[in-house]
């Protein structure tokens, strides 16, 4: 009865008969508000959906201004122009993130600083960054992974010190709280993203966020092929021919844009996100309480100042010894068979991961010899992330957290099983 399914014997939870929540989530509402926005043949940018969601979900980052566009890659995109960041400099970031994140700093033709990650958190080592600091530094982008924050209050005081902008990535974090405060008003801009698997979706889709007015009105123009923000309101350098007009210069830039059909679905995403996200805490604190009981398994730290948790995955530490020597992917495999979701490495460390390749394009980045070797990956050593990525880290979707307890059980169950029966995999 206790045989591992991945041996044959009967999983934990039988996915057939008793499915996890789906995802993504719709009901009529969408069906409608979709319905609407084709019979209005307003499908393009600057609509009412969009002006809508744009302001609904400002007010629930608590920021001034919120600019939704087409994806989170050019959210970052947009973000790192509207800091002037370009050539010659630097930025920061962690080396375990999502390539998007360092390819947009190479689209800048600016040079990505990778550092290591905290290993209880998985997100950047405020200690790495501040070594990291050169005269050439413009910017630290923190990554809030998974279901962590990254140390805010570390990040803005060396931010601080040393004149740097912090663009927040909340990729994974719509709606999580540092100190009260929403992920994407802490920072100058904050970066979402509405692909499919994200706790906020459209398919695709991104928003950036920010309380500036300079940076928000360069973010519009830079999503908008470089036309100056609608309304007309407070634009400052406009040479009248609804062009933005920065310090001399057109601002050259291409379409980013959002659709009316991806802001009518975020629209009522938004509305089920705070509850949905509730949801998603409780039981993840009542996960990693059972997991604190299974030796080997160690759950992420939550730091006292996450006053509000979101997920985008729930993830945790593995500890291979404990497993009686059990290599991290074998246990991944046979919890996967025993609760019939994917159970996955988290992202593979930038300094040698096979989506972020910047060698490979020397029409587009061999700027100079110099720049070729900054721009060189494997010259970062990152040995935290390797080890998280290698030996230690299990992440499944956070549609496991979005039933019961009871639900939980069974997650914990199943690692526990897998853990009695780990001789059976060597
Ligand atoms: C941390 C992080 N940043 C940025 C992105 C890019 O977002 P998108 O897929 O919407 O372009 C992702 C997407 O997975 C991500 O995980």
């Amino acid at each position: 009865m206790n045989k591992l399914a991945i041996l044959g014997g009967t999983p934990v939870r039988d996915v057939r008969t008793n499915p996890w929540p789906k995802w993504p989530v719709w009901d009529k509402n969408e069906e409608i508000a979709l319905i609407e926005v084709l019979n209005s043949g307003v499908w393009s940018y600057n609509g009412p959906k969009e002006t809508e969601f744009n302001k609904n979900f400002a007010d629930f980052t608590g920021v001034k201004y919120a600019i939704s566009a087409a994806n989170g890659t050019v959210t970052l995109l947009m973000a790192l122009e509207a800091c002037g960041v370009g050539v010659g400099d630097e930025v920061i970031l962690p080396g375990l993130t999502w390539q998007a994140t360092a390819a947009t700093i190479l689209d800048v033709n600016a040079t990505p600083i990778l550092v290591d990650v905290c290993e209880d958190t998985w997100c950047i080592d405020p200690k790495e960054v501040e070594k990291a600091i050169t005269p050439r530094t413009k910017a630290i982008i923190p990554v809030h992974l998974y279901g962590s924050f990254a140390d805010m209050d570390e990040i803005l005081r060396i931010a601080k010190k040393y004149n740097l902008y912090v663009i927040e990535d909340c990729a994974h974090k719509h709606g999580g709280e540092w100190n009260g405060q929403k992920a994407g008003s802490i920072g100058d801009i904050g970066s979402f993203s509405y692909q499919l698997s994200k706790h906020l979706t459209a398919g695709e889709g991104g928003t950036v966020t920010t309380n500036n007015f300079d940076l928000y009105e360069k973010l519009d123009a830079l999503r908008n092929c470089g036309r100056r923000p609608e309304p007309e309101t407070e634009v400052k350098a406009d040479k009248g021919e609804g062009v933005y007009f920065d310090a001399g210069n057109f601002l050259q830039s291409g379409n980013y844009r959002i659709t009316e059909f991806q802001a009518a679905i975020l629209i009522e995403g938004l509305k089920r996100l705070p509850e949905q996200n509730r949801v998603r805490d409780e039981n993840g604190i009542y996960l990693n309480s059972l997991l604190k009981e299974i030796p080997g398994v160690i759950p992420m730290k939550r730091d006292a100042r996450e006053t509000k948790e979101a997920y985008f995955n729930f993830s945790f530490r593995y500890n291979m010894a404990d497993f009686k020597g059990l290599p991290v992917a074998k246990f991944r495999a046979a919890l996967t068979a025993e609760i019939g979701i994917e159970v996955a490495a988290s992202y593979t460390p930038l300094n040698n991961c096979s989506l972020y390749v910047p060698l490979t394009k020397p029409a587009r980045h061999k700027l100079n010899d110099e720049y070729w070797a900054a721009i060189d990956p494997s010259r970062f050593k990152l040995p935290v992330c390797d080890r998280i990525h290698f030996e230690g880290s299990a992440c499944i979707h956070h549609k496991i957290l979005m039933g019961t307890y009871a639900d939980m059980d069974l997650v914990a169950a199943a690692i526990r099983k897998v853990y009695d029966n780990a001789e059976n995999l060597l």
